[in-house]
């Protein structure tokens, strides 16, 4: 599976978690946390570094890894909490706020600009690191 395909996959996880999340349920949150917390380091160990050199207009990649860093905050602080919190659902809006944003911006603007930079082979290549990347978290969470 290519490297966009692969993360594209992720996004709609995530956002069915969302959608959750969305009508009610604070227990989910948890596995949103979770889901994130693989993809955005799959992003920026792998995705993010090879982007960048293959992008001659960085501005996108930047302004994705400062959404990383409030998405990051916003992760520690919600796991410090628990579901009753006061402020938890407001948090937890507000992250998936941040999160819809980022991926509307990355589907829309990073991606295609991606595609068009770099190969189908590159791509497969690149998607086949993450997913062994993705492999290997998995196996050491269970
Ligand atoms: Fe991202
Ligand atoms: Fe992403």
């Amino acid at each position: 599976m290519d490297a966009i395909t692969m993360l594209r996959e992720d996004h709609r996880a995530v956002k069915k978690l969302m959608t959750r999340f969305d009508k009610g349920d604070d227990a989910v949150v948890p596995e949103i946390l979770d889901a994130l917390d693989r993809h955005v380091l799959i992003e920026e160990e792998h995705f993010y570094p090879t982007v960048k050199q293959a992008l001659e207009e960085q501005d996108i990649v930047l302004e994705s890894v400062e959404e990383h860093h409030v998405v990051h905050l916003l992760i520690g602080e919600l796991r410090q909490m628990t579901p009753g919190d006061g402020t938890y659902r407001a948090k937890a809006t507000v992250l998936v706020e941040n999160v819809r944003h980022h991926i509307d911006e990355e589907e829309g603007e990073l991606f295609p600009q991606v595609r068009d930079a770099m190969g189908r082979k590159e791509l497969q290549e690149l998607g086949e690191t993450m997913a062994a990347m993705a492999g290997d978290a998995e196996q050491r969470a269970s």
